[in-house]
């Protein structure tokens, strides 16, 4: 019997990991800075400060990429890390609960199992859960009985649209807007404008400043270099200037769940009117796409308390309560 269960929600750029012993959400960025190409220099948040900021022989990167893993060694890595941190550095045997995309193949979806198995974390049982049914349940939603719940998660590299409906999928459909994209509209928006370069880091404050400014009716002030003399220089980026760029992504986004409605079987629609839709992921809070989201759908928006951590609340509550465990499953062909 193994004495932990540790619910993981790996995300492109934070990764949730809920500790049953402890009780706990640990959130860090999904992310390892390697040094002379071997050596382990950084990771987690540390990494990211470093990112954009580096020297040339310390590579920083994202082992995941639109959702799945592209860089097994180092997504493995971090997770042996990241355990080894929660449990204090004596990793002892633990269950895992791991929440996975709808959409994606088998293949990447066995992935997510056999990156913990082979983690060297003394991984127990491995169980999975479709990560929107994980979102419903962080959401307080009661997803095994309601038949019709609308879940768009926006997070880094993608954005999920879900229909649930008693405790399983009906449609999703994983698409490549999120954050990420958000940022680089803001960015080059800047660039065509301003003919200033922006970081990235600096394209994110402003989309997260957004509601604050737009409150306050001020600009963002950014720093970058000016393409033309190529020295550095402050400028004021006026909000509409952003909001503009952010149109066509929040745009994909509406017509895609326009597109997952119209495919919903008409016997769920009932509910999904009734409830409207759950709105979650990081990047759903970024200024007006809830607001541009009700208008375009005709539906009522929930919007996630803790959009960030609302799938690992789901695993957390999975883990703690037995009615919730007939959501989890063994990949097959795969039990320990
Ligand atoms: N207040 C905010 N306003 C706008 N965007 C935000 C805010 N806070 C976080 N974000 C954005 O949320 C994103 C991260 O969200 P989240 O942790 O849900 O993604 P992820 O799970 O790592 O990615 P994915 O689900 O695509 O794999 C980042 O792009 C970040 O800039
Ligand atoms: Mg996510």
């Amino acid at each position: 019997m193994a004495n932990n269960t540790f619910g993981i929600d790996l995300g492109t750029s934070n990764i949730k990991i809920y500790s049953r012993s402890d009780d706990s959400v640990m959130v860090e960025k999904n992310m390892i800075a390697i040094e002379n190409k071997n050596t382990v220099f950084a990771y987690g948040n540390s990494a990211f400060e470093m990112y954009e900021k580096a020297p040339a022989n310390i590579h920083i990167s994202y082992p995941l990429c639109n959702g799945v893993i592209a860089d097994i060694k180092n997504m493995q890595t971090l997770i042996r890390y990241f355990v080894e941190d929660l449990m204090k550095g004596n990793v002892r045997p633990a269950d895992y609960l791991i929440a996975v995309p709808t959409d994606v193949t088998e293949v990447e979806k066995r992935a997510f199992y056999d990156l913990v198995k082979d983690a060297n974390v003394k991984a127990r049982k491995i169980m999975v859960v479709e990560k929107a049914v994980a979102d419903g349940l962080g959401m307080d939603i009661d997803v095994k009985n309601s038949q019709g719940v609308l879940v768009v998660n926006v997070g880094y590299d993608t954005t999920e649209i879900s229909i649930l409906s008693l405790g399983g999928i009906v449609l999703s459909r994983l698409i490549k807007v999120g954050g990420l994209k958000f940022d680089e509209a803001i960015r080059n928006a800047v660039r065509k404008e301003f003919s200033l370069i922006i970081g990235g880091k600096t394209a994110e404050t402003v989309k997260m400043n957004l509601k604050e400014l737009e409150k306050e009716e001020k600009g963002a002030v950014v720093y970058g270099r000016d393409i033309v003399t190529g020295l550095p220089v402050e400028r004021e980026i006026p909000t509409a200037l952003v909001d503009e760029a952010l149109e066509e992504h929040f745009n994909t986004i509406i017509d895609n769940v326009k597109v997952i409605l119209e495919r919903t079987p008409p016997e769920l629609a009932a509910d999904i009117y009734r409830h409207g839709i759950y709105l979650t992921g990081g990047a759903s809070q970024v200024s007006h796409l809830a607001e541009k989201m009700a208008k375009g759908t005709g539906l009522k928006i929930n919007s996630s308390e803790m959009p960030v951590e609302s799938v690992v609340m789901g695993l957390a509550k999975i883990i703690k309560d037995e009615n919730y465990r007939t959501v989890a499953y063994a990949i097959e062909g795969m039990s320990k």
